[in-house]
């Protein structure tokens, strides 16, 4: 089946009190139009036509659409039904129209295929769901027995149909070839002097077309933001409904109201995640790991049966398999740990690789470093990988032995099984099984 799916997001956005255009307020950490786009790439033989007017060059640059979206501009915002009049010459015969708006984002595919199935080729499909509070979106009417017969704007509604608690998502889907009819017939006559969309369901029952209303899996799916009160809620809502979706695959959180995912995030089943994390980016988490308390992940890829303590942030990097990390790591960009690699508390790593079982335990930076396997690297040890000009790296082989508070001044080599001696500053390359003392004798002088 074809759909050609119409956003509409021309609006300002004035409730939002924000210089942004509405649909560009960040949900998540992508705009609220990039939820859509997103989303409708799970339909399959779907074509986009996205709606614009206020600040669209703007609107056009910040999102990434797919190749064969169009670009509709409506000049003047005269209501959702004429948004979607700008669309009709582009739909493709035969097609079903799937109405989104641009401040409905989280509507999910499962939903949006349940609409198109009950819109067929002959019906009306409405998407409809009963908030807390209706305040602000259009009521459904219904007849005596039960059918739907109309919407009612919120500005056009009398008390008793103020009352109304089921109300519109916005959402529909109707084939396009009904649906420029419907559109061509509305009437700009209430309050606001718009050409509502919403109209066309009275047209629809008119002309004795079957309104179906369809409901979505949870409330979250449909709740609309027309101010930052109600995009703080779509926020969390969307955190919970993404760690619902998690834990039914087996992830545990300590608490789902606590989690951020701001990304395209895959965390496999036997996962447990503490609170306050934030997963940012392209972020995949093996299974049976464990994430402490305020770990921030981002772009990185983490092993099966990986650790990661308390505070510790992890930003371009990949742990493999039963890693260790943190508490109040910091750990990349560019950072690879091989596996059962052990990093500690107040532990720097940049642009680093990291040998099978090396630990890294207390206070140090590794910076361009090639760190070997088995290697143990102590307290307080500095990679001195900065000249002042250029950055420099250090090797260190297999099985070394770095004293405490020891500065390995790039570049250097240290070869494998040496030992460098507490405290020392190695400028030169340290050959393998050789111990490196690089410090003054200690002398004990009488005090005067
Ligand atoms: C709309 C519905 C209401 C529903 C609610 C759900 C209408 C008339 N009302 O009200 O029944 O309960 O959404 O969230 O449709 N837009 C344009 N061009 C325009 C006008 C709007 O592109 O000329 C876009 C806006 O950018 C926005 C979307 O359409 O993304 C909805 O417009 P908005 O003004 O927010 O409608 P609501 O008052 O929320
Ligand atoms: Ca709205």
């Amino acid at each position: 089946m074809k759909i050609d799916a119409i956003i509409l997001a021309a609006g300002k956005g004035t409730r939002m009190n924000s210089a942004l255009p509405k649909v560009l307020n960040n949900l998540a950490g992508k705009p609220l139009l990039q939820h859509l786009l997103d989303t409708t790439k799970e339909l399959s033989n779907c074509k986009h036509h996205l709606v614009v007017g206020n600040q669209q060059a703007l609107v056009k640059s910040s999102v990434k659409t797919s190749k064969n979206s169009i670009w509709v501009s409506q000049s003047k915002q005269l209501g959702t039904g004429h948004a979607v009049k700008q669309t009709l010459k582009n739909l493709r015969p035969n097609s079903t129209a799937l109405i989104l708006y641009g401040d409905v984002p989280l509507i999910t595919s499962k939903t949006m295929k349940s609409l198109i199935n009950a819109a067929g080729s002959k019906n009306l499909a409405l998407l409809t769901f009963e908030p807390p509070k209706a305040k602000g979106y259009g009521r459904i009417l219904r007849d005596s027995k039960g059918k739907v017969i109309g919407i009612i704007e919120e500005k056009d509604a009398t008390s008793k149909q103020k009352a109304i608690t089921e109300v519109n998502s916005g959402i529909m889907a109707i084939s396009s070839n009904n649906l420029k009819p419907l559109i061509t017939n509305l009437k700009n006559k209430n309050a606001a002097k718009e050409y509502y969309l919403t109209d066309i369901v009275e047209l629809a029952t008119k002309n004795q077309m079957l309104v179906k209303s369809v409901k979505p899996s949870s409330i979250e799916e449909v709740l609309g933001a027309n101010n930052l009160e109600e995009l703080n809620t779509l926020e969390r809502s969307y955190h919970v409904m993404k760690a619902t979706e998690l834990s039914k695959n087996g992830v545990s959180f300590n608490d789902i109201n606590r989690v951020d995912f701001r990304g395209d995030i895959k965390i496999h089943k036997g996962t447990t995640i503490d609170i306050n994390c934030i997963f940012e980016g392209a972020v995949e988490i093996a299974k049976n790991s464990k994430i402490g308390p305020g770990v921030i992940i981002r772009n990185s890829k983490i092993g099966e049966g990986v650790k990661i303590e308390a505070y510790t942030l992890i930003e371009n990097a990949v742990l493999e398999k039963n890693v260790s990390a943190g508490p109040f790591a910091h750990i990349g960009p560019e950072a690879v740990l091989a596996e059962n690699s052990e990093i500690g508390n107040f532990v720097e790593i940049k642009r680093s690789k990291i040998g099978k079982g090396t630990k890294a335990k207390h206070l140090a930076y590794i910076g361009d470093g090639n760190v070997d396997e088995g290697v143990n690297i102590g307290a307080g040890t500095i990679f001195v990988n900065y000249d002042g000009k250029n950055k420099n790296k250090t090797s260190v082989g297999k099985g070394a032995f770095i004293g405490s508070n020891s500065s390995l001044i790039a570049p250097i080599r240290i070869g494998h099984n040496s030992m460098i001696g507490a405290g020392s500053v190695v400028t030169k390359d340290v050959p393998a099984q050789k111990l490196a003392l690089a410090r003054s004798r200690q002398k004990n002088i009488r005090k005067k």
